[in-house]
């Protein structure tokens, strides 16, 4: 079978790799992949949200399987599109990646649907939602209502920082259209974790948890980033929140989809937050999460073309999930500056110690081969992910793989899986 991987990231290297390690998938494509996707695919030079030109390509090839891990193509509606073709495709329907591409539609739906999550307001006027910042507790959370590349969530200690966070969505259209609605919610404190889950419209399949660090620096400082590295399994994910979350938060998410005529096919992504009141919902996300892909699919024991396959046939429920108990981490490597201002096209030594090692796995991001050469090409360049009998070993494993890789201005988090 041939497969095309919609996308270029870390995320995009893991999907490649998992999906390599079948026996039924005789050729992978990936576009438009990095130099890690190099070799185990075939990589192909149209962006990703080039959905016509990923089409033609698809028939020209007779592609079997198309599975998209980018967000952008999702909204742009490539499902739809492709399935107005019969070509096969995994990811949602435009319609119900709405989920992750309006914060205000995902709030209105947890509401209407009793799924618990923090209290909330929509704003679509300036001035009321001012006014509105006079009336309440701090700290506060304003979002903007469309993706905004993870950076349109503003915490928000005073009344100064809300009306700095208002005005730079609202009046100087930071975001452009993304912040022509805002979200105003309440702040909550705990533990986050990501779940993700195989759905095919009908039937759910939580995978294993995992945990980000979204901070640029240790401790949790900085600028939030797409994420500087994640671990699975979460050590409070316990058995017994994973059932309340399964009750109150996953099911009724599958069947409300359903319901409001937006099937859910794909990837759905649960960004959890662990309260002393129970888990409540963040958000969601319609894809894998990167760097949760890095973390998870390792675990992952049941080959993915299978799940992938039966989701799109609508048969999920015929399938037995399997996972490894081995925990996993993944170390990003971002380029010095991410996630502001960084340059590229730095030569990466020291990958060549890692090829074929089965317990370390360096998912190449941000990449690219310069006549033979990788050198970065992004923000985050590279994810080392290793794999261990508990967290603390393979957080060790990890950071001694990290220790052997070097680019100029290289930059990586210390405490990853320290949570
Ligand atoms: P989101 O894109 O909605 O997940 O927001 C990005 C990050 O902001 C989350 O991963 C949380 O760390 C933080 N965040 C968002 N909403 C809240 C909230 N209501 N309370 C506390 N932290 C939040
Ligand atoms: N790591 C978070 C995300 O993929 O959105």
């Amino acid at each position: 079978m041939k497969v095309l991987i919609v996308g270029g990231g870390g995320r995009e290297h893991a999907i490649v790799w998992k999906i390599a390690q079948s026996s039924k998938v005789h050729k992978i494509y990936c576009a438009p992949g990095n130099a890690g996707t190099d070799g185990l695919a075939e990589n192909v030079p149209i962006p990703a949200t080039d959905i016509e030109a990923l089409l033609e390509f698809v028939k020209s090839k007779k592609i079997d399987m198309t599975i998209v891990g980018m967000d952008d193509p999702l909204m742009l509606g490539i499902v739809d599109r492709f399935e107005e073709e019969n070509c096969p495709i995994f990811g949602p329907h435009k319609a119900a990646a709405l989920i992750e591409g309006s914060k205000v539609f995902a709030k209105d739906f947890m509401q209407k649907y009793n799924i618990p999550t923090a209290a909330y307001k929509v704003f679509q006027q300036y001035d009321e939602a001012i006014a509105y910042l006079g009336d309440i507790n701090y700290p506060i959370v304003v979002k903007a209502d469309g993706l905004a590349l993870g950076k349109g969530v503003l915490i928000c200690n005073t009344y100064q920082e809300a009306e700095e966070a208002l005005k730079s969505i609202m009046i100087e259209k930071k975001f452009g259209t993304a912040g022509s609605r805002v979200v105003i919610e309440e702040f909550m404190v705990g533990h986050e974790v990501s779940v993700l889950a195989f759905c095919d419209g009908n039937t759910l399949v939580p995978m294993v948890s995992a945990q980000d660090h979204k901070r640029a620096y240790d401790g949790d400082k900085g600028l939030n980033t797409g994420g500087m590295g994640t671990f699975s399994p979460s050590r409070y994910y316990s058995k017994d929140i994973a059932e309340q979350c399964m009750n109150k938060i996953f099911l009724p998410t599958i069947r409300g989809m359903k319901e409001e005529g937006r099937p859910f096919k794909g990837i759905l992504f649960f960004g959890l937050m662990l309260t002393k009141d129970g888990p409540k919902l963040l958000e969601y996300n319609a894809r894998f999460g990167d760097p949760e892909a890095q973390v998870v699919l390792p675990r992952l024991k049941t080959p993915l073309v299978d799940i992938i396959q039966a989701c799109i046939d609508g048969e999920l429920m015929k399938v037995n999930v399997e996972w490894y108990d081995d925990a996993a981490v993944c170390i990003v490597c971002a380029s010095g500056g991410y996630p502001v201002n960084y340059e590229k096209g730095y030569k990466i030594s020291g990958l060549n110690k890692f090829h074929n090692n089965k317990e370390v796995i360096v998912f190449h991001a941000g990449t690219t081969s310069d006549g033979g050469q990788v050198v970065t090409n992004g923000g985050r360049v590279l994810g080392v992910t290793a794999i261990g009998a508990n967290l603390d070993a393979a957080i060790n494993k990890s950071y001694n793989a990290v220790k052997e890789i070097y680019f100029e201005h290289m930059h990586y988090r210390n405490d990853i899986g320290r949570k």
